[in-house]
């Protein structure tokens, strides 16, 4: 325990270019390729699993998991919160959410001091302002930066409640134990904001009476403007400010006419779910997971399977079927290196949450130490400390 400890101290305060000396050391997870993943770790309110596996050139999805203070306050609010930031464009947009989104979160919680659907609203709004004012800044050299974004996903948990909120199509998946039949039913606790969906394509002429082409069927994939899958998303400021929609942007991101509202919103879609002793865990995870398994698949193989690595058989499970849709084989599928599996797979993260009834009770007022931990990948920006863990394995009944 002391030498974890110690390990743990060291990993936490240096430079992320150090951090594969100590990728074979648990609390900061480990790399096996493309893939990362932490088997298991113990956040408040039980276990919890993470896996990563990249396949874009440069690793656009990125995530992470919070357990401890929600706020700078003694009093609290405690809890757990896990975010997936799945880019697109490039990496830029997730890599800012996960520096941001967290902080401004527990700023509004202080101010507040509690957690609530607005605490979270108002750290998305504050996550896009910060991200329009780096677009601003960084135009005059890198004009594509305006066309990056990223969907966002978010659990908090607290006291006994589940938020979710989202942007983009990630999806939180819960999986509840059916007492009467034994059986773990799948429920989607997210809402999603993808194009091929009816009731997004309708809020998008509703909200654009003026334009019958907010949305169109393009090579049989329905895209807002001909350009995007997502009607939601943080950053693709291009789309919400006419200012950065035009030269020196490349010219197939720039719109004919002109526009005066914005055409994609930051809005998150925010769900209160009052937890119960027969939920188990919560699945979160990138589009690139639910592309290749249901939520009943995914929750069928979280609960027939030890938990520790969970996250990581989820992932091999999605990664085994892409290789079935190509016809070929899983281990052949593995050797592909990053870029070119892209045409295989996304990136796709994964993160299990655990739901210990016992803990959950207790959660909002235990102020047990903290955990802080970042889905690896080969790209971490060169500024950023290295992720920080502390195991909990002591206060874990
Ligand atoms: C949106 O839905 C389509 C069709 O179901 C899917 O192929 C795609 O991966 C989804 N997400 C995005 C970001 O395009
Ligand atoms: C989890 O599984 C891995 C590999 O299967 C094993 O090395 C590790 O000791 C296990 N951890 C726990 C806490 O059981």
């Amino acid at each position: 325990m002391l030498s974890a400890l110690m390990n743990l101290l060291t990993a936490c305060w240096r430079p992320s270019s150090d951090r594969y000396i100590h990728a074979g050391s648990d609390p900061v997870g480990r790399q096996d390729g493309l893939l990362w993943y932490k088997d298991t770790g113990q956040h408040l309110t039980g276990e919890f699993s993470m896996a990563v596996v990249q396949a874009n050139n440069l690793l656009e999805d990125q995530s992470q998991i919070e357990s401890g203070p929600l706020s700078s306050l003694e009093s609290g609010p405690y809890g757990a919160f896990v975010g997936v930031y799945d880019g697109h464009g490039g990496p830029e947009t997730s890599r800012y959410i996960n520096d941001h989104l967290f902080h401004h979160l527990k700023r509004f919680a202080s101010e507040q001091q509690s957690m609530s659907a607005d605490v979270i609203r108002k750290a998305y709004q504050a996550t896009e302002e910060g991200f329009f004012s780096l677009v601003t800044k960084q135009w005059p050299k890198k004009p594509q930066i305006a066309a990056v974004g990223s969907c966002c996903l978010v659990g908090v948990i607290c006291g006994e409640t589940l938020y979710v909120a989202n942007v983009g199509d990630s999806r939180a998946v819960l999986g509840r134990l059916v007492k009467a039949t034994g059986e773990v039913l799948a429920i989607q606790l997210s809402a999603e904001h993808n194009a091929s969906i009816e009731s997004v394509r309708q809020e998008l002429f509703s909200l654009h009476p003026d334009d019958s082409q907010i949305v169109v069927l393009k090579h049989n994939v329905w895209r807002i403007k001909g350009l995007i899958q997502v009607s939601r998303s943080i950053g693709d400021v291009y789309l919400k400010k006419a200012e950065f929609n035009r030269e020196p942007l490349y010219a197939k991101f720039r719109l004919r006419e002109p526009f005066r509202r914005p055409i994609l919103s930051a809005e998150p879609s925010v769900s209160v779910h009052p937890l119960q002793p027969h939920d188990q865990f919560v699945i979160f995870a990138s589009d690139g997971l639910w592309e290749h398994l249901s939520n009943q698949e995914a929750v069928s193989i979280v609960q027939n399977h030890p938990r520790n690595g969970s996250a990581r058989r989820l992932v091999k499970a999605a990664l085994q079927e892409a290789a079935k849709k190509r016809e070929m084989r899983y281990s052949d599928l593995k050797k592909i290196d990053r870029g070119v599996r892209r045409h295989f797979h996304d990136d796709i993260t994964v993160i299990v949450l655990f739901l210990d009834s016992n803990l959950v009770s207790k959660a909002s007022s235990i102020r047990g130490p903290t955990l802080s931990l970042r889905g690896g990948g080969i790209n971490v920006p060169s500024n950023s400390l290295a992720p920080c863990a502390t195991p909990m394995e002591l206060s874990a009944s």
